[in-house]
């Protein structure tokens, strides 16, 4: 007799689903919800959403992930979809008005960022890219300011990186090809530690093998980017298996979490133990990161774990731009000679590169934003619901009705699809055209955000724009030619299908 309790319990738990659909049905209902359009499901793996993990290796090889929603849409005629992957529902949506929602500050507690913070907190502890609530706007409001304008103006201080860029090209005396992803991959990670730590990861002077002033060890230093590198895509793989990333331990895991931190401790130890007056000087006017930051807060966890979530977050994006501009202006010879012709008469020194005016040039920033709209570096942007909620777009046959995301489900954007959407930034979308923009909005419109957008967009987005153009106006002040070497241009470009973008097989170029 004693499995009536839980026949009882059975009833009721069934009880409770039956209430809470029909209350959710009433819910949708009332607010004029429609169901999006399904991605078909032919095989029993694409029902069980199975099919993406299975063919993750060769999805990998194969680097077109992007080039495939935006097929799927594009047959399926719709702007939003639902899709199983790995036994979850999931809403993929490029109706502008829906991102706007789930990013606006009105609906920032509807929504968060999923499995993130539990897959990079065991590097990243509580800090700005891996927490929430708390956590997150403490870090926030601790970092913000060194993004400022004032800060981040101080241009000049670039000046010795790019020089090592240009060293490095000029030593393939125009014969040799130089695979620029890598030196751009290097200039950002040696300029970030610089700006962040004051001291750089010195990449670009061992390529050149210049003498590198140790204060550090030797093999911390140099062991430091392989162990941000090698960490970086197992962190996203347990953001991708969410509830069951307990199940994967590669190794090296955690040797790379001890070797990341101990690289970033030493230089947190130094500025803790620095009197006021000495960190003001060492600080530089405020432009370099840890030593202004630790005026205001002497936790040295928090000092180190933001440290590393502002390197993870500023690298591969802002190489990924300027890896792409480059690759872009390499196969179109028309926009290249523009650009050069341009940068020539608008900035003939170095002294006439100042914020302000690469501001001003509007070939530059519309070769950037197209590079942006074109390859966006981050080419999804994504939200998980905290309760049942409504977007205003994407139900019916037509994706004009408002649809109902349940609790705990995730709504994907991809902004690469979104971006070629002909509706928002004009015909030949699929084309790179830097003139389109004397057409569009000077923001870019309603449809373009590569930073995101709201409380949680990009804090380092006016820091990657000045980067991309400074480094853009050195290298074309001092080169005059720039020819492709990759693959032809009716073949199609991998690229890594992960948090960023990087073509699978490199930028290839020479230059003169
Ligand atoms: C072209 C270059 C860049 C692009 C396209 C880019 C894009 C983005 C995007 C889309 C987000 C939102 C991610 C999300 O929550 O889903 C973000 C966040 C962030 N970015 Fe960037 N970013 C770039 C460069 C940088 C740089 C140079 C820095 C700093 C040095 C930086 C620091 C951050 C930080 C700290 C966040 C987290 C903000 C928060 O959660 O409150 N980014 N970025
Ligand atoms: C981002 O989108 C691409 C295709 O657009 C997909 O292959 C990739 O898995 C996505 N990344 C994440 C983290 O969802
Ligand atoms: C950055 O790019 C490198 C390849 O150059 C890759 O190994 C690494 O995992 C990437 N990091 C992130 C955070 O995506
Ligand atoms: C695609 O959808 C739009 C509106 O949703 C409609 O106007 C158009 O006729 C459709 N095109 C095709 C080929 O079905
Ligand atoms: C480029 O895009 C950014 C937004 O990411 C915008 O602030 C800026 O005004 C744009 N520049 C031009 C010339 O359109």
């Amino acid at each position: 007799m004693n499995y009536i309790p839980y026949l009882i319990l059975l009833i009721s738990y069934i009880i409770y689903k039956l209430i809470q659909n029909y209350q959710l049905q009433k819910f949708a209902k009332k607010n004029g919800c429609k169901q999006p359009i399904k991605l078909p499901t032919p095989t029993i793996l694409s029902k069980l959403g199975l099919e993406m993990i299975i063919n993750s290796k060769k999805n990998e090889k194969e680097g077109l992930g992007n080039e495939k929603i935006y097929q799927g849409l594009q047959s399926l005629n719709t702007s939003t979809f639902e899709t199983i992957i790995f036994f979850k529902k999931f809403i993929m949506t490029i109706e502008p008005e829906n991102l706007r929602c789930m990013m606006s500050s009105a609906n920032f507690n509807d929504w968060n960022i999923g499995f993130r913070p539990k897959a990079f907190g065991i590097l990243l502890g509580n800090s700005i890219f891996s927490s929430e609530g708390g956590h997150w706007k403490d870090s926030r409001t601790l970092l913000r300011p060194f993004f400022a304008k004032d800060h981040i103006k101080h241009i000049t201080n670039m000046e010795p990186f790019v020089d090592r860029v240009i060293k490095l090209i000029k030593k393939t005396n125009g014969k040799t090809i130089i695979n620029l992803q890598d030196i751009f991959q290097d200039f950002t990670m040696d300029y970030t530690t610089y700006l962040l730590l004051g001291e750089s990861s010195d990449s670009l002077k061992e390529r050149l093998g210049e003498p590198i002033k140790e204060t550090i060890s030797e093999k911390t230093r140099s062991q430091f980017t392989w162990a941000f590198d090698t960490l970086a895509p197992k962190l996203m793989m347990r953001a991708l298996l969410g509830h069951f990333m307990f199940l994967y331990n590669p190794t090296n895991m955690q040797k790379c979490i001890d070797i990341q931190h101990e690289f970033v401790d030493y230089y947190v130890q130094k500025a803790l133990k620095m009197s006021s007056e000495e960190l003001d000087k060492k600080s530089e006017g405020g432009t370099l990161f840890l030593y202004e930051l630790a005026k205001h807060t002497k936790d040295p966890i928090v000092l180190r774990d933001n440290i590393l979530s502002i390197i993870l977050a500023g690298r591969n994006t802002t190489s990924g731009l300027m890896t792409f501009l480059f690759m872009e202006l390499s196969r179109n010879p028309d926009i290249f000679n523009k650009l050069k012709e341009i940068i020539r008469s608008t900035f003939p020194d170095l002294q006439s590169i100042t914020y302000e005016s690469t501001q001003n040039c509007d070939y530059l920033r519309w070769c950037i934003n197209e590079t942006l709209r074109v390859h966006p570096s981050v080419p999804n942007e994504s939200k998980t619901a905290s309760k049942n909620v409504i977007l205003p777009k994407g139900g019916g046959p037509d994706n004009q009705s408002p649809i109902l995301i349940k609790k705990g489900q995730q709504v994907l954007y991809p902004l690469w699809s979104s971006n070629r959407n002909p509706k928002y930034f004009g015909p030949e979308p699929l084309i790179f055209k830097p003139e389109r923009w004397a057409h569009l909005p000077r923001n870019g419109g309603i449809a373009f955000f590569p930073f995101s957008i709201g409380p949680r967009a990009c804090l380092g987005q006016q820091l990657a724009l000045i980067e991309a153009s400074y480094i853009t106006i050195r290298l074309l002040q001092t080169f005059n030619n720039l020819e492709w070497c990759g693959n032809s241009k009716d073949e199609p470009l991998r690229k890594s299908v992960s948090a960023t973008m990087r073509l699978l097989d490199g930028c290839n170029v020479i230059m003169s």
